[in-house]
C-alpha cells in the first residue's frame, strides 16, 4: 500500500509548489515509484512539473455520462471505465501524473464516482508513494484519498492568517472522516528565526512546524520562463528547504 501525502492550507500559499518539490524529493532519492494527482480543478500541478496534459479524469467521467450505454458489448461496466481511466494516467520516466480534472455537474454520478474511488484505491498499491495537490479547500481531500493520509502538510505563509486557515482547516479535519497518521506545518516564503508571535499561535494550534521554506527567487523565474520545478538546482533554497523536510518527517 502506497503512502499518501497531502497539502492542505488556504490559497496561494505554496501547496503545489511544495507538492511538486515533494515528488522531486522523492523520485531523485529513488524512493519511487510515484503517483502525483493533480486533485484541483484549476490543475496547475502539471504545468509546475513541465508537463503536457491532455486527459483528465474528469473529462473521461463526462464523456461517459454522455453515452453511459456506449460499454462494448460483452464488456463489464467497471473494467470499461477503469480502462478509460488508466488512459488519464501519463507516464514519464520517473513518475506518473494523474489529472482529476473538472469536478462533475449535475446528475447521478455515484455509480461512476464508486468506480472511480476503486480505481484510485487500487492504484494506490501500485506506488511506493501517491502526491496528492488538492484545492484551497479540504471538502474533497477525503473524498479523493479515500479517505486515509500518512502524512499532511498544512501549509501557510508567514502569516498569522494564514496560521488561522490551518487552525480551521485542523478543526474541520474530525468532521471529514478522513484519518490522518501524521501531520505538520510548513511555513512558506518565511525568515531564518520566526517571530514570537507567530511560534506562539502555531503552539495554539497544537501541530508540530516541520520546516520553513525560504522566498526563492528562482520560483518566479522558472514560472516566468514556463520550466518545470523539478529542474530547479539542487542548491536552490526552496529545494534545500523541502528536502529536509521529507527527511525529517517522511
Ligand atoms: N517559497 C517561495 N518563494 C517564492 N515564491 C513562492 C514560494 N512558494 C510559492 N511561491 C509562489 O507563489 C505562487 C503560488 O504558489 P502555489 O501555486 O504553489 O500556491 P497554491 O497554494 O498551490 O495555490 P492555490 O491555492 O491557488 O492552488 C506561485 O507563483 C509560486 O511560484
Ligand atoms: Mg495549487
Amino acid at each position: 500500500m502506497s503512502k499518501i501525502i497531502a497539502f492542505a492550507g488556504k490559497g496561494g500559499v505554496g501547496k503545489t509548489t511544495v507538492a511538486t518539490l515533494v515528488v522531486r524529493y522523492l523520485t531523485s532519492t529513488g524512493k519511487s515509484p510515484v503517483l502525483a494527482v493533480d486533485a484541483d480543478p484549476n490543475s496547475n500541478l502539471g504545468e509546475t512539473m513541465g508537463m503536457n496534459v491532455t486527459t483528465t479524469v474528469g473529462d473521461i467521467r463526462e464523456n461517459f455520462m454522455k453515452d453511459p450505454q456506449g460499454v462494448p458489448s460483452g464488456m463489464d461496466k467497471a473494467i470499461y471505465i477503469e480502462s478509460l481511466m488508466n488512459q488519464a494516467i501519463i507516464e514519464t520516466p520517473n513518475f506518473d501524473l494523474l489529472v482529476m480534472g473538472r469536478q462533475e455537474g449535475h446528475g447521478c454520478y455515484c455509480m461512476v464516482n464508486n468506480i472511480l474511488n476503486n480505481f484510485t484505491d487500487s492504484l494506490a498499491s501500485s506506488y511506493k508513494y501517491m502526491v496528492v495537490d488538492n484545492e484551497a479547500g479540504m471538502e474533497h481531500l477525503s473524498r479523493r484519498t479515500s479517505g486515509k493520509v500518512d502524512i499532511l502538510y498544512l501549509v501557510t505563509d508567514y502569516s498569522l492568517r494564514g496560521l488561522r486557515a490551518l487552525r480551521r482547516i485542523h478543526g474541520l479535519l474530525d468532521g471529514l472522516k478522513l484519518s490522518v497518521k501524521k501531520m505538520g506545518i510548513v511555513v512558506t516564503r518565511g525568515p531564518e528565526k520566526l517571530s514570537d508571535i507567530f511560534l506562539a499561535e502555531a503552539k495554539e494550534i497544537g501541530i508540530p512546524i516541520l520546516g520553513v521554506i525560504p522566498d526563492d527567487p528562482a520560483l518566479l523565474e522558472f514560472d516566468m520562463e514556463k520550466r518545470s520545478l523539478l529542474e530547479l538546482k539542487d542548491s536552490s533554497p526552496s529545494v534545500v528547504a523541502v528536502n529536509r523536510i521529507m527527511e525529517a518527517s517522511c
